[in-house]
């Protein structure tokens, strides 16, 4: 008797976590890109106040990363990702106060909390840290070029309030995401690890989702 392929016992997926994790995530970056916040912010249809609401959010996003990131430090998975060089902390701050808000000042949006809870909540397994470092890292590495370039256009913002989107230390772009996913690629996890990670990662661009949302939900209250 034959068995064809498409019949066969499930199997552990054996395509590289880069490949997997694109696919996994590929409907929801499509959503993203369409959510009507960011068609809205990119189509020149806000003001620099809204991409202000926009940066102050991150910051409760990011300070959650980096400070995860730092716990994680010693973690073999965690670390085969972490790099300085792409801390963004401290050009948010910055960019913040180039945009005339303090940062002491801001409160998370509905959204925004869940999403650094659930960040805070991979403390305990950095399979499913990775996802969140993957989706904001990788995507500020890609399409965040195009929104400051847009930023610049429609809203007349200048470097000093979009430092977040320069990565300073890093010459090539796209050598540095490919050099990210080869990473990816050779962490050192199980088939169970592996589906955590992709399964956080669809999570993590719900949490991007719905901070849209309450973003777009804020501007028109
Ligand atoms: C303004 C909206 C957006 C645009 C124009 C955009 C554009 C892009 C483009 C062109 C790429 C492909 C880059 C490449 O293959 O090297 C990309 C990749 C990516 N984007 Fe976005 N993006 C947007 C929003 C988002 C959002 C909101 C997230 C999640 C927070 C995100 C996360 C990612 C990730 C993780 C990748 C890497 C995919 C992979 O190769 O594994 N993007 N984006």
């Amino acid at each position: 008797m034959t068995t064809s392929p498409d019949t066969a016992s499930p199997v552990a997926d054996s395509r590289p976590i880069s490949a997997r994790l694109r696919a996994a995530t590929a409907v929801a970056h499509e959503r993203a890109e369409s959510a009507t916040f960011v068609d809205d912010l990119m189509s020149g249809r806000l003001d620099a106040g809204q991409y202000t609401s926009l940066a102050a959010q991150l910051y409760f996003v990011y300070r959650a990363l980096e400070q995860v990131g730092d716990d994680l430090s010693d973690d073999p998975v965690a670390a085969a990702v972490l790099d300085d060089k792409l801390r963004r902390l401290p050009r948010l701050h910055a960019d913040l106060v180039s945009l005339g808000i303090d940062p002491a000042g801001i409160t998370p949006l509905p959204a925004v909390a869940r999403y650094v809870e659930a960040i805070e909540a991979t403390r305990d397994d950095a399979a499913r840290y990775v996802a969140h470092h993957y989706t904001r890292y990788l995507g500020d590495l890609s399409g965040g070029q195009v929104v400051a370039h847009r930023m610049r256009q429609h809203y007349g913002l200048d470097d000093t309030a979009l430092s977040f989107y320069a990565f300073d230390g890093i010459d090539k772009l796209k050598r540095y995401k490919d050099s990210y996913r080869d990473r990816l690629d050779a962490l050192p996890l199980d088939d169970a690890a592996v589906e955590r990670l992709v399964e956080e990662a669809i999570s993590a661009f719900g949490h991007n989702q719905a901070m849209f949302g309450d973003l777009d939900h804020d501007r028109a209250a």
